[in-house]
C-alpha cells in the first residue's frame, strides 16, 4: 500500500432536502471529513442522523447546498462540469442499503457487467472484470447465468458489491452492509471487506449499526447526530467516550461499558478494551491470572 493520500475531502458541507418547499428538511450541517487512501472508515449514528445523505454526497448522487467536496482521485480531478459526476460515480462505488434497488438486469453476469460496459470496456475486459470481482466476492461461477431474483438476500448483496467493484473504484462506500445478516455471515463479510482492501488497494467507507464490527474493522470512526459529526477518532478514542455516545443515542461497546464501570469502582485500565478478550486481559493485569 502506498503512502496515505487524501482521496475525498469534504469541507464545511451542509445539505437540505426539498429546499424552499414545505417538506424542507435540513440533513447535514458543517460536515468536515477526509477520506484517505487505504483507510476503512465507519459512520455510526442514530437513525435520521444523516449517514445515508452523507454517503450519497461522497458519490455525487446529491450536491451539497454549501461547502466544498473535492475528489482528489486520478481521472476525476482533471474533469470539469458534468463529466466530474460520471467519473465520481465510477471512482467512488456506492452500494445502497437495499442492494435489490440497484439490481435490474436479467442475469447476474449482465448485472455485474453493466458498469464496465457503460465505461466503454471491451467484452473481453468486461468478462475479466466480472470473473475477477465475482470470485473476490466468493460467488460461484454457476450463479452468473441465473436471474438475480432467484438469489438469497446475502448473495444478492454480494452481487451488488461485485457490480460496483467491476467499475474499479478507488473508494467503496457501503450503506449498512451487514443489516439483516446473521452473526456468521457478518463475520464472513467483515473478513471479505478486509480482503478487498488488501487485494484492490481500496478505501472503504461503511455506514454501520454494528458497533463491534465498526470497532474491529475501522481505522477511523465518525459519529453523527442530527446532521453533524459529533465525535471522531480511532475506535479506541471513540468507544472510550461512553457518556457522549449515550447522549447521542449511539450506545456503547459492551466491553468498553464494563471497563468504565469497573474503572469507576477503582480498577485501573491502561486502555479502553474493544473486545471481550481485551477486557479480560485488562482485568488479569490488575488481579493476575
Ligand atoms: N429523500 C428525502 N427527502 C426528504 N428528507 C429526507 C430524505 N432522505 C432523508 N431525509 C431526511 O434527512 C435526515 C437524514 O436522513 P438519513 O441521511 O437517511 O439518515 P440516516 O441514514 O442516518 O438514518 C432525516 O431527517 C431524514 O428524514
Ligand atoms: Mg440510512
Amino acid at each position: 500500500m502506498g503512502a496515505e493520500k487524501t482521496l475525498i475531502s469534504l469541507k464545511n458541507i451542509s445539505f437540505t432536502y426539498n429546499k424552499g418547499l414545505p417538506t424542507e428538511c435540513a440533513a447535514l450541517f458543517n460536515v468536515d471529513i477526509d477520506i484517505n487512501s487505504g483507510e476503512i472508515i465507519s459512520l455510526i449514528g442514530h437513525t435520521g442522523s444523516g449517514k445515508s445523505t452523507l454517503v450519497q454526497l461522497l458519490n455525487s448522487q446529491q450536491a451539497p447546498g454549501a461547502g466544498e467536496i473535492s475528489w482528489l482521485i486520478d481521472g476525476v480531478c482533471d474533469e470539469r462540469g458534468a463529466a466530474i459526476r460520471r467519473r465520481v460515480c465510477a471512482a467512488v462505488g456506492l452500494v445502497f442499503q437495499y442492494p435489490e434497488d440497484q439490481i435490474f438486469e436479467e442475469t447476474v453476469y449482465d448485472d455485474i457487467a453493466f458498469g464496465p460496459r457503460q465505461l466503454g470496456k471491451t467484452p473481453e475486459e468486461t468478462e475479466k472484470l466480472v470473473f475477477k470481482m465475482s470470485e473476490l466476492m466468493g460467488l460461484d461461477k454457476e450463479i452468473l447465468y441465473k436471474s438475480p431474483f432467484e438469489l438469497s438476500g446475502g448473495t444478492l448483496r454480494k452481487v451488488a458489491i461485485a457490480g460496483v467493484l467491476a467499475m474499479e473504484p478507488r473508494v467503496l462506500v457501503l450503506d449498512e452492509p451487514m443489516a439483516g445478516l446473521d452473526p456468521k455471515s457478518c463475520d464472513n463479510f467483515a473478513r471479505l471487506l478486509k480482503g478487498l482492501r488488501e487485494c484492490l488497494d481500496l478505501s472503504i467507507v461503511m455506514v454501520s449499526h454494528n458497533l463491534e464490527y465498526a470497532a474491529a474493522l475501522s481505522d477511523k470512526i465518525y459519529c453523527m447526530a442530527s446532521g453533524r459529526i459529533v465525535l471522531c477518532g480511532t475506535p479506541r478514542e471513540v468507544f472510550g467516550e461512553i457518556k457522549k455516545l449515550d447522549e447521542y443515542q449511539i450506545g456503547a461497546l459492551p466491553s468498553a461499558l464494563i471497563a468504565a464501570e469497573l474503572s469507576a469502582a477503582g480498577l485501573k485500565f491502561t486502555q479502553t478494551p474493544l473486545t471481550a478478550d481485551e477486557l479480560a486481559a485488562e482485568i488479569f493485569k490488575n488481579y493476575g491470572k
